[in-house]
């Protein structure tokens, strides 16, 4: 199987070189490029298209590999919300995901914001660098006995809760459909509840029609004064312009996100002016607790071995033609 990588990292390429060792059926070629539909003619003469989070894989890229002769769409992440599903279904190309290749490496990353904000870690890195030694403005609360509120109880946010019970918190949480698992400790109330009585909030559902724009003025102000959000799941959970609305009404104690909206427009990598003024991601930048990470939640070592390793079993079940319904969470 020829498989055409999209948007390689040095890191990709390492981990997917090393791995690939076991897979002497598999070719790989890899290109800085993103996929998209201006870049969806590069696979021609490939069975296969390796890409990530940041592609857009709507229906005109489809389109474009299907008559470029791809046959199946190899995502090296879990989410999938940048994919026309449907068209892809109706073009009768495959579609295939790595679920769960770490959801401990992005549950310690939310943990890790929500205690870089909470205690200002950010602030007080940059103020002992200047030797200022001085604890003004750094005043956090105890994570201990406070409420910790989860939206989504997959795999990462069932680590969360597993993390957060960790720090003697208490854990409630919000899905559509409770985690069996984690009755033992975790105590599913409605979202509205979630909201009013969590000290720390968490998202971990999915990018969907019904969770966009899931945290906008109406649920942000039925949190608690002084609540922390963190948001490692999809930018497109949190309307960035209520957050921002929300943050000057003080409602945050901080704010950590490791995605935003405007991810895809790489409005940190173009840096214009322009960009740079009109981005509501650099406005969310400006206030002193709110803290961006560049979507790295996933980024362990353990995650990217996991990744490489699923992402080329996927193909070789492709290529062999198993049953890919005996791969149910990997096939969309
Ligand atoms: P998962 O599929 O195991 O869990 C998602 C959970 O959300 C499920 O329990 C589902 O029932 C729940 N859910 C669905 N709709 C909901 C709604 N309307 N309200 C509340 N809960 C709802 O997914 P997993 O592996 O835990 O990943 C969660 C998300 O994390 C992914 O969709 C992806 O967007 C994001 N992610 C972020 C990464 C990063 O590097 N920051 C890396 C990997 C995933």
């Amino acid at each position: 199987m020829k498989i055409l990588f999209y948007d390689t990292k040095s890191y990709d390429k390492e981990s997917f070189d090393k791995a690939l060792k076991d897979y002497p059926e598999i070719t790989i070629e890899y290109t800085k490029s993103d996929l998209d539909s201006r870049t969806a003619s590069l696979a021609e003469g490939f069975d296969a298209v390796c890409a990530f989070v940041s592609s857009e894989v709507g229906a005109s890229t489809l389109e474009i590999l299907h008559m470029k002769g791809v046959r199946f769409i190899l995502l090296r992440c879990a989410g999938f919300n940048n994919v026309d599903l449907e068209k892809a279904r109706e073009l009768g190309m495959g579609v295939l995901r790595v679920p769960g290749y770490s959801p401990e490496a992005v549950a310690e990353h939310a943990m890790a914001l929500a205690l870089a904000c909470n205690r200002r870690l950010y602030k007080a890195y940059n103020k002992v660098r200047e030797n200022d030694f001085s604890l003004s403005g750094l005043m956090g609360f105890n994570f201990y006995q406070k409420t910790a509120g989860i939206i989504g109880t997959g795999k990462i946010g069932a680590a969360m809760c597993r993390i957060a019970k960790g720090f003697g918190m208490r854990v409630i949480a919000y899905d559509v459909y409770p985690n069996e698992s984690l009755k033992d400790f975790v105590e599913y109330v409605s979202l509205e509840e979630l909201l009013a009585t969590s000290d720390l909030i968490s998202l971990h559902c999915p990018l969907m029609d019904n969770t966009y724009h899931m945290i906008n003025i109406d649920t942000i102000r039925q949190m608690k004064d002084g609540v922390i959000l963190v948001n490692t799941s999809r930018g497109a959970l949190v309307k960035t312009q209520d957050l921002i609305e929300g943050i000057r009404m003080h409602k945050f104690a901080g704010v950590g996100l490791d995605v935003y909206e405007e991810e895809s427009a790489n409005v940190f990598e173009d840096r214009s002016e322009e960009i740079l003024e009109n981005s509501t991601t650099a406005r969310l930048l400006s206030f002193p607790n709110v803290m961006i990470t560049s979507h790295q939640g996933f980024f362990t070592r353990e995650a990217l071995e996991n990744i490489a390793e699923t992402t080329l079993q996927n193909a070789m079940d492709c290529e062999k033609g198993r049953d890919l319904l005996s791969l149910p969470n990997n096939v969309l």
